[in-house]
């Protein structure tokens, strides 16, 4: 193994330490990366991860520890250092000067740039190194005209233009989609068979097992351990993580589904600049069961949601709540018929974000016992039914005063759940409830989805993600351009028929 042979060390980390303000973000950490691998950090938000990247990119100056650098000790005192000695870093939030060209910003800090700047041998450059590693992008474009997955790979240019031998990446997939992921994978594969070491950072057990060679998990600040990624099945990794067995939930077949609690007919919706964008839609949602609704984002999805709970008008047919018609009562009168809605962005339409997480919990329910007697309200109940559901719920990092929004997606995503879930609706509609999320928040977030059902609720939900799909839904429709065209139960649905639907090819098992 690559470890066992100190002349191929890359970095090696012993008993590091570093606190912010008496909190220790890496306790004692030990790490040793090798020449030519990719070399997965992976641990849930909070573990570390970004905190032991820092220190290993000169950002961060240890408390305590040793790191050693191909042999010898070093102590790098800037990022500036660490890059001279061929270590480099994208950050979570990428550190481009906005206004200037991709060839300025690569020639930034480099230590042979004089006051002029060569442009056109610039541009050369990066254009020659963009089609070696697979990293197209436009020299002459400015930083804000890019996508963000563009402007990540300038900040990857920028290390290899500086011949980083050791690529730290914190987080990349987070911003990228599927097809960009893929594609930096290549990347990162192509630079380890260089002979560079590249560290990636994640929380996703499925990508830390497509591109690593090896693994190191941290939990609570903690090195938990290192293994060779092939020996290491997702399950161990999860249970590494976050210190416990951990079983994603997925459904078991259905009892009997009940009486239809959402039943939406023939509805048409138009989307924010007037063009169809619901065109015909009808699904029933009983009680008892989850209907999935698959698709790429942006065929429909959005004006359908908002359509069903009231926050957009409709143009043509029916939404029911549990037997009435509720196609133009307002939004608070759905509500109160038994209507909940989890949404896609959780601060921006969910929680009210400078309110502390007690506050937002009652949001909804303060109008009622136990928040309210008569028309009196109960202050205690706020502190009470706050600490009992935040217990309940799991939800972390909650402290006296502090508002919602500081808290982390998972546990904003609990946060919002619950209060939708404590007022027991008739009907949850959920958007991508665990996009972003990693695996303990997950896990939480299904099983509160599946309690749910299993009391009864019907539950519609929305979601680009197909194992969420697979793993939470009865039954599977498949929407593209506003249109339902293809129907399933979850048991004869595949990825790649689900993937052929989505992409607009008809069913050819319908007729
Ligand atoms: N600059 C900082 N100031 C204060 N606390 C920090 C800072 N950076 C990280 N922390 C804390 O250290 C812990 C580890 O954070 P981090 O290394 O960012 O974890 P990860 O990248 O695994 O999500 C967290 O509790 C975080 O709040
Ligand atoms: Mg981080």
């Amino acid at each position: 193994m690559a470890t066992s042979n100190n002349g191929s060390l890359a970095v090696e980390l012993r008993n590091v330490d570093k606190a912010f303000y008496g909190v220790k973000a890496n306790d004692n950490v030990t790490f040793e990366l090798a020449r030519g691998e990719v070399h997965a950090l992976l641990g849930e938000n909070g573990a570390g991860k970004s905190t032991l990247c820092s220190i290993l990119a000169g950002l961060y100056r240890p408390d305590a520890g040793e790191m050693r650098f191909e042999g010898e000790p070093v102590t790098f005192k800037s990022p500036k250092d660490a890059l001279a000695a061929g270590v480099g870093m994208v950050y979570q939030h990428f550190r481009l000067v906005s206004n200037l060209t991709v060839a300025e910003n690569l020639a930034l800090g480099h230590p042979d740039m004089g006051i002029r700047i060569d442009q056109k041998k610039l541009s050369r450059a990066a254009t020659e190194l963009g089609d070696k590693y697979g990293l197209p992008v436009d020299p002459t474009a400015r930083i804000w005209q890019l996508s963000v997955g563009e402007q990540q790979r300038v900040e990857i240019l920028k290390l290899l233009y500086r011949n980083a031998k050791i690529l730290i990446l914190d987080e990349p997939t987070a911003v990228l989609t599927p097809q960009e992921g893929q594609a930096l994978f290549k990347t990162m594969r192509q630079m380890a068979g260089e002979g560079r070491s590249v560290i990636f950072v994640s929380h996703k057990l499925d990508e830390v097992k497509q591109v690593s060679d090896r693994v190191t998990v941290l939990r609570n600040g903690k090195t938990v351990g290192g293994v060779a990624t092939e020996d290491a099945e997702p399950k161990d990794l999860a249970r590494m993580m976050v210190g416990r067995d951990l079983e994603l939930p997925t459904r078991d077949a259905s009892g009997e589904p009940g009486r239809v609690v959402l039943g939406i007919h023939d509805l048409h919706v138009k989307s924010d600049r007037g063009l169809p964008a619901v065109q015909g839609i009808s699904i029933d949602v009983h009680g008892g069961e989850v209907v999935g609704i698959a698709g790429v984002s942006g065929n429909g999805q959005r004006e359908l949601a908002q359509g069903i709970v009231g926050l957009r008008p409709t143009d043509k047919g029916t939404v029911e709540i549990d037997g009435e018609d509720v196609t133009s009562a307002s939004v608070l009168d759905r509500i109160q018929k038994g209507c909940a809605y989890v949404p896609q962005s959780r601060l921006g339409m969910g929680l009210a974000p400078g309110l502390t997480t007690e506050e937002n919990l009652a949001l909804k329910a303060f109008r009622r016992p136990p928040y309210s007697r008569g028309r009196a309200l109960v202050a205690s109940a706020f502190k009470d039914e706050g600490a009992r559901q935040i217990e309940q719920y799991d939800i972390r990092g909650v402290r006296p005063g502090l508002p919602i929004r500081l808290l982390s997606g998972g546990n904003l995503q609990k946060a919002l759940l619950a209060r939708e879930v404590e007022l027991e609706p008739k009907v949850m509609l959920l958007r991508s409830p665990t996009r972003g999320l990693d695996v303990g928040a997950t896990e939480v977030v299904r099983n509160l989805v599946l309690s749910e059902r299993d009391r009864g609720t019907g539950v519609l939900l929305i979601s680009e993600d197909l194992d969420e799909l697979m793993a939470l839904s009865d039954r599977l429709l498949v929407i593209y351009e506003g249109e339902i065209v293809g129907e399933m139960p979850t048991e004869e649905a595949s990825a790649e028929r689900l993937g052929l639907l989505m992409a607009g090819q008809r069913d050819g098992s319908e007729t």
